[in-house]
């Protein structure tokens, strides 16, 4: 059977209490779909809230700690995202790894972390555009993929569930309006694909891959009828709930 695509908005730090009103849209928006899965990941402070009233999507974190809990002053574990309501965590954005110096092993440490304690995985990877220009793409991606994806039995389990999910994001195209071509999208989710095929076995098939940054209702409908692209994952589009339901909307179009 075809995977449902998978239509995620990354807050980032953006949001308050206000803005939960364009959570509210959307999870009332989300409601009449049967065939996308939407979720959203706010920051922190407005999750629990967020979990407390959506009952149409998911909601999600943007990072977690390695450990369940313990002196990490800051940090915020896969545990407590578990308990308050929390049904994934995205992992390794590209902006993590740049601002916090995030490697492939932390990474992969904090993506299993989440699948211990419950809660589904979204494993970010991407090239800068000094990699694109260098011609590494795919082989920058590929290392980021066996270095950080999750591994083993839970892995395979969450693989198997849905709970897997890896977002093609490449640097260059996030909050710039530049989006990448659709033959290169292609190309680097059949490589990613085949790569996680390799490190999962058949589980592997079930991981869907989406494509992030610079993704709008314009662009939507083209990149999610791409094969091999099951999903986005959205920056600035999700933050309204106009512009964030028009990219659902395409991916429905782009499923029926
Ligand atoms: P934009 O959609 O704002 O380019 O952000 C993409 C992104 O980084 C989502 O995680």
């Amino acid at each position: 059977m075809a995977q449902q695509p998978y239509i995620v908005g990354n807050w980032k730090m953006n949001g308050s209490r206000a803005m939960l009103a364009e959570a509210r849209a959307i999870d009332r928006g989300a409601h009449r779909v049967t065939t996308v899965q939407v979720a959203l990941a706010p920051p922190f402070p407005l999750i629990a809230l967020l979990a407390e009233e959506a009952s149409a999507i998911g909601v999600g974190g943007q990072d977690c700690h390695t450990a369940i809990k313990g002196a990490h002053t800051g940090d915020v574990s896969a545990a407590m995202l578990a308990d308050i309501g929390a049904g994934f965590v995205i992992v390794g954005h590209s902006e993590r790894r740049r601002d916090h110096d995030e490697t492939d092993a932390l990474v992969r440490e904090k993506a299993q972390a989440a699948l211990a304690a419950g809660i589904g995985v979204i494993v970010c990877v991407g090239e800068t555009l000094a990699e694109r220009d260098g011609g590494h793409a795919e082989t920058v991606v590929g290392r980021q993929v066996t270095g950080s994806l999750p591994l083993g039995d839970a892995a395979i389990e969450a693989a198997l569930h849905g709970n897997l999910s890896i977002a093609y994001e490449p640097v260059w195209a996030i909050g710039t309006g530049r989006v990448a071509a659709v033959a290169d999208v292609i190309a680097m989710h059949a490589a990613i694909g085949a790569r996680v095929t390799d490190l999962l076995g058949e589980a592997g098939s079930k991981v869907r891959i989406l494509y992030g940054g610079s993704v709008n209702g314009d662009n939507a409908a083209e990149l999610l009828a791409a094969p091999g692209v099951t999903g986005a994952l959205v920056g600035g589009a999700s933050l309204a709930a106009e512009t964030f339901l028009a990219i659902v909307g395409a991916a429905i179009k782009a499923n029926s």
